[in-house]
């Protein structure tokens, strides 16, 4: 049996974790089976980039972050659309599938990956899948592998500030990953004990959060520290049409929108405001053991999928059990923070603010 696999999209941690279970589980189940591994991403099944793995590959990488066999971002808009060559991508992929009789493709992404992986399904590809990203944000799985170790990593870098912000009585702002949505900011945010966290789903009114600020003043506390997801969007700025958003922000002078907000606060309070960004670390060194038990599981669920014949399928997690979903059914859509959800309430009824 021959396999293709493939990452694509941005890295995380606990890629090699899940590459390894899948790779495990065939090789102790299945009497012949080959790897293909193919590199960075799509563009490696695109122009036949690959080269055959072997058990020993697999071997030492349960801790190892990043990917073995590269990663590369292929939106999913340019799928249809020829390179500068003209060559047709979609076309290209099934002829490197079908020119290597693979039985299967195993496919490690995030969303646009998804998408990608339900266009290969619908063609007649037989496609298998692994929900990657520390966004949290893909739909039908409860858990990404990638997200508790990011979690780990920007609450860290909030504890860190904790020391300093407390020695010299400032406001700090984390400014953590996540475009689109706010689990990593939000699970950041209260493991770290920030005191405001501004997400992309609940967009905050920068006067609420002087207000916040200075209450915590009024109460005596010396400092305060605010997580700010990348993709944090003030009220005004949400009623703005995508274009019209876009536009704003190239012609801003500001490098991303913690320093935005920083400096409306300082306007507006007063106080002196300093910005972090830890940015790609997030995504960096060695899978935590909660990815690597959940990579692990996946990964084998995933070969089991294979040797079942189940095609079009991810694997994902929903209270703990693994489970299967379709692509169609994952592809094109979010897993965003709930504003009106129990977990926001619990986290407003300790005083924390998010802004709105
Ligand atoms: O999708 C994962 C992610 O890490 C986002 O949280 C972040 O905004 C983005 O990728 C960064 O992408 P790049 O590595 O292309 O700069």
């Amino acid at each position: 049996m021959k396999i293709g696999m493939l990452t694509s999209g941005g890295d995380c941690q606990s890629l090699n974790a899940s590459m390894r279970g899948v790779a495990k589980a065939l090789y102790n189940n299945v009497k012949d089976v080959e790897i293909i591994g193919f590199h960075e991403g799509y563009k490696g099944l695109i122009y036949g980039e690959y080269h055959t793995m072997n058990p020993k590959d697999f071997s030492g990488i349960l801790t190892q972050g990043g990917t073995i066999i590269g990663t590369s971002r292929q939106p999913f808009k340019l799928m249809r659309t020829p390179d500068e060559n003209g060559l047709d991508k979609v076309k290209a992929m099934k002829n490197t599938y079908k020119k290597l009789g693979l039985e299967c493709l195993v496919v490690l992404g995030g969303n646009g990956t998804h998408k990608t992986a339900n266009l290969l399904s619908e063609e007649g590809l037989n496609v298998v899948s692994l929900p990657k990203t520390i966004d949290n944000d893909i739909w039908g799985t409860d858990i990404t592998f990638g997200f508790q170790s990011a979690v780990n990593i920007a609450t860290n870098a909030i504890d860190c500030i904790h020391t300093t912000a407390a020695s010299h009585g400032r406001v700090f702002i984390v400014e953590v990953m996540g475009h689109k949505v706010g689990w990593l900011t939000l699970h950041a945010g209260v493991a770290g004990g920030a005191d405001i966290i501004l997400l992309p789903e609940i967009p905050y009114d920068i006067d609420k959060v002087a207000k916040a600020l200075k209450k915590r003043e009024d109460e005596g506390k010396k400092f305060s520290i605010l997580a700010v997801a990348e993709g944090a969007i003030s009220k005004e700025d949400a009623q703005l049409s995508k274009k019209k958003l876009k536009e704003k922000r190239a012609k801003s002078p500001y490098p991303s929108v913690s320093y935005e907000i920083g400096a409306k606060i300082e306007e507006l309070t007063g106080q002196e405001v300093r910005v972090t960004i830890p940015g790609h670390t997030q995504r960096g060194g060695e899978p935590c053991p909660y990815d690597r038990v959940i990579s692990t599981r996946f990964g084998a669920a995933a070969a089991n999928l294979i040797m079942n014949k189940e095609y079009g399928n991810m694997v994902g997690m929903v209270n703990g059990e693994i489970v299967k979903v379709p692509l169609s059914e994952v592809a094109g859509k979010l897993k965003m923070v709930d504003p009106d959800s129990s977990f926001i309430k619990e986290i407003k009824s300790l005083g924390i603010s998010f802004g709105d």
